[in-house]
């Protein structure tokens, strides 16, 4: 998997000792949407695979990534939420496990650089903006991963990635990837052209055959239409973006959820006004109506569930056929 590309379009991504063949990055997604089986099968087409370590026991944590280990030999993250309780024992777990990467979001974390430094594992930090970009930079950060107003779960913004993605490239000299709303290669391919080394997609992957999350999950992203894409308001404190179903309707209500549930303390600071852990486990499970079912904008131009393999097919495939588009007005 660690060779050099043999498309003769779309470039290698080169962070410190990752050059992978592909510059896509499968988004980490908790909890338990971004697995081992779906990291391990991204990068096995030479993309870029990430686990998601929020939600999980440090032991979970371990086991899967030794169970990624154990499918293939590509290069695989951990993204862990700065804002989860198990920040530290999660990250340096991950560490200990000699993990490829390590994404910290949702909060800024100045001792995960240094973590990152003693057990020699570069950190990508998550940013909304040139100013954070430019702080993690200085703080150690190997690459930025942008995030704009289209993508999945907790937001930084309510800005577009295009309209961000330029301000950061300009304000630091390491790698940018974009990432919220790339969903075919002609975004890959404009992501590139403005800049960024690569894109993180995370909404195309659950619509895949190796993502873990229960068909039903991944079946209202096929069901749903434009305008069931929710902001609501999470516990961590930050907008949150998900698919229409009886929870959001509840929380746009502004009703107090968390009455009937047990509180497990996982996030640093919780408004507490429902269980994030529980409702993200519930639509994982497949309660998608009283589950939280995080997803991207741009869900509803996911045509059909498909092998990763496939996926990442298509999009190269759709990347070299929009090099040929010289102006993006066209596209
Ligand atoms: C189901 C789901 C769960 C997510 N969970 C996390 C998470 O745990 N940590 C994180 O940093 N980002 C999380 N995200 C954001 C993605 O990693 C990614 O950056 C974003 O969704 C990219 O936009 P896209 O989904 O339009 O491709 C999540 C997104 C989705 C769809």
């Amino acid at each position: 998997m660690r060779e050099e590309s043999d498309s003769k379009l779309m470039p290698q991504l080169n962070i410190g000792h990752i050059h992978a063949k592909f510059p896509i990055i499968q988004g980490g997604m908790a909890v338990r949407v971004a697995t081992a089986k779906l990291a391990a099968a991204v990068a096995n087409e030479g993309a870029i695979g990430i686990i998601a370590g929020t939600g999980l026991s440090v032991q979970a944590l371990q086991e899967e990534i030794r169970k990624a280990r154990g499918l293939t030999s590509g290069y695989i993250g951990v993204n862990v939420l700065f804002a989860a309780t198990q920040f530290a024992q999660l990250v340096k777990a991950a560490m200990i496990e000699k993990i490829d990467f390590i994404v910290s979001g949702a909060g800024f974390s100045r001792d995960v650089f240094a973590w990152g430094r003693e057990f020699n594992v570069p950190v990508f930090s998550m940013a909304s903006s040139a100013r954070v970009g430019k702080l993690s930079e200085k703080m150690g950060a190997a690459a930025i991963i942008v995030e704009g107003k289209e993508a999945g779960g907790h937001l930084g913004t309510d800005r577009s990635i295009f309209d961000i993605l330029p301000e950061v490239v300009s304000a630091v000299n390491i790698p940018v990837i974009a990432a919220g709303g790339i969903m075919d290669g002609c975004d890959i391919a404009r992501a590139l052209e403005c800049g960024a080394s690569g894109v993180q997609m995370a909404t195309r992957f659950v619509a895949s055959e190796e993502c873990e999350a229960s068909d039903k999950f991944k079946e209202l992203y096929l069901s749903s239409s434009p305008e069931d894409s929710v902001l609501i308001d999470s516990p961590v404190g930050l907008p949150g973006r998900a698919i229409r179903n009886r929870l959001t309707e509840r929380l746009l209500e502004h009703k107090n959820l968390l009455s009937t549930q047990e509180c497990q303390g996982c996030l640093k600071h919780c408004t507490h006004s429902f269980c994030i852990l529980d409702a993200l486990e519930k639509a994982v499970d497949g309660d998608i109506e009283n589950g939280l079912v995080f997803s991207g904008e741009f869900f509803h131009r996911i045509k059909e569930i498909l092998p990763v393999k496939k996926i990442i097919a298509q999009l190269i495939h759709e990347y070299e056929q929009c090099q040929k588009k010289v102006n993006w007005g066209q596209v």
